[in-house]
């Protein structure tokens, strides 16, 4: 009796897996047609050859509080790689606890943006990494006056001559800003289920996060959130087809508009990557949504007018849980110490 139900279970597993597999194909088929898995290696920066060198002293920079004005303000601070590249507020905090105005974006995996900041303003990360140190709101020092700050920490000599050894005075704000820019093209995250997925694992997923995924096709989603990192690859008005309540979209940030001037770009934003969504919280560039799946429910109805029901919402939010991949695990550096002719910080 026992030997048969065995039996019975096991034909059942089998025809089952034959079921799942003749109907995942064609998903896994269109999935590779749209996405692309994150790679194991760091990508190239443009013009920049990432030597460990270069890495370290991005590294030390990307943590060092000193490159703002109270010495009290790094770029993780907003951008904490241990808790999914953000700092998990509305919107972020900085010099002299000033509020900014929009809500930071994960710094994981955004080398393979196509442009940096919610309107794109910044090509790339080199061109991005110059913006917050001189930015009023955020660690408000000149550019000027950062270059006096590392000239003044002595420690940092030699590690701009290891990372920069054909200059002649390579402490300057471009080689900061290509340093950085090699560091954070490092803080990728490889092997997600998802990622899994793309590489031909069906068990990859589970069946809802399928479901999740099928839904988040035919639904139109990934018209907008594509390629490599499941979105950051174009622009598209916030409210396609409904516009979002003041709350989440306030008429006073019009987006990409501030950048071209075109009427037609108001209301335009970058289309956010959903890699390691699920870490980010709070969602929109307003960060006014602390539930993924009311964020799902919002894009649903104001870029596609479609009014998603509990369920299909939990489905494509089992999906997108399925993009979070292995975290970059970063040993926090020793930085080289202020000495008494360091400048000191202005409070
Ligand atoms: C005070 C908080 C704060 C600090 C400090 C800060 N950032 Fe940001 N960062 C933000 C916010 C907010 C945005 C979005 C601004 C916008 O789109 O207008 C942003 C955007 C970015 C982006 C664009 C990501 C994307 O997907 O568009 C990158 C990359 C980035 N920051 C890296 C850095 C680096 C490197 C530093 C240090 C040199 C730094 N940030 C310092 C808050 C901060
Ligand atoms: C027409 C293009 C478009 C479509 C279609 C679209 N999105 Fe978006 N998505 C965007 C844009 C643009 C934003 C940024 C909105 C903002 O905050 O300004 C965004 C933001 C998001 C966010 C918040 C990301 C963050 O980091 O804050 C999530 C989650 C999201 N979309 C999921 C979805 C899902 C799920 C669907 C399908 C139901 C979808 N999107 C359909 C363009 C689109």
């Amino acid at each position: 009796m026992r030997t048969v139900a065995v039996a019975l279970a096991l034909v059942s597993a089998t025809i089952g897996a034959t079921a799942a597999l003749s109907a995942e194909d064609p998903l896994m088929k269109e999935a590779q047609g749209l996405f692309q898995p994150i790679p194991n290696k760091p990508p190239v920066v443009k013009d920049v050859v990432a030597t460990p060198a270069l890495v370290e002293l991005g590294k030390a920079l990307y943590f060092d509080p000193r490159l703002s004005e109270s010495h009290n303000i790094s770029c993780n601070t907003c951008h904490q790689i241990g808790l999914g590249g953000v700092d998990m507020l509305p919107v972020s905090i900085g010099h002299k606890s000033q509020k900014g105005t929009r809500n930071a974006p994960t710094v994981l995996n955004s080398v393979f943006n196509t442009a940096q900041f919610w309107d794109g303003r910044a090509a790339d990360l080199k061109e991005q990494a110059g913006g917050p140190i001189q930015n009023p709101v955020e660690m408000a020092i000149t550019h000027q006056h950062a270059i006096e700050m590392l000239r003044g920490i002595p420690g940092y000599k030699p590690l701009f001559e290891a990372a920069f050894p054909g200059d002649k005075d390579p402490v300057t704000i471009q080689n900061v800003e290509k340093a950085i820019a090699v560091f954070e093209a490092t803080l990728i995250t490889p092997n997600a289920p998802f990622d899994k997925f793309l590489r031909g694992d069906g068990n990859a997923l589970t069946a809802e996060q399928k479901a999740g995924l099928r839904l988040f096709i035919d639904q139109g989603c990934a018209s907008c959130h594509n390629g490599i990192n499941v979105g950051g690859g174009m622009y598209a008005p916030f409210g396609v087809v409904e516009k979002p309540g003041a709350d989440i979209l306030p008429p006073t940030d019009k987006g990409r508009f501030q950048v071209t001037k075109t009427a037609d770009d108001e209301y335009v934003f970058k289309v956010p990557t959903l890699r390691n969504i699920e870490l980010t919280p709070p969602y929109f560039h307003t960060g006014k949504a602390w539930d993924l799946k009311q964020a799902v429910g919002v894009m649903a109805t104001s870029q596609l007018g479609e009014h998603l029901s509990d369920d299909q919402i939990s489905k494509i939010t089992a999906f997108l849980h399925s993009l979070t991949g292995e975290q970059p695990m970063v040993t926090y550096p020793i930085l080289p110490p202020s000495t008494a002719t360091t400048p000191q910080p202005e409070m």
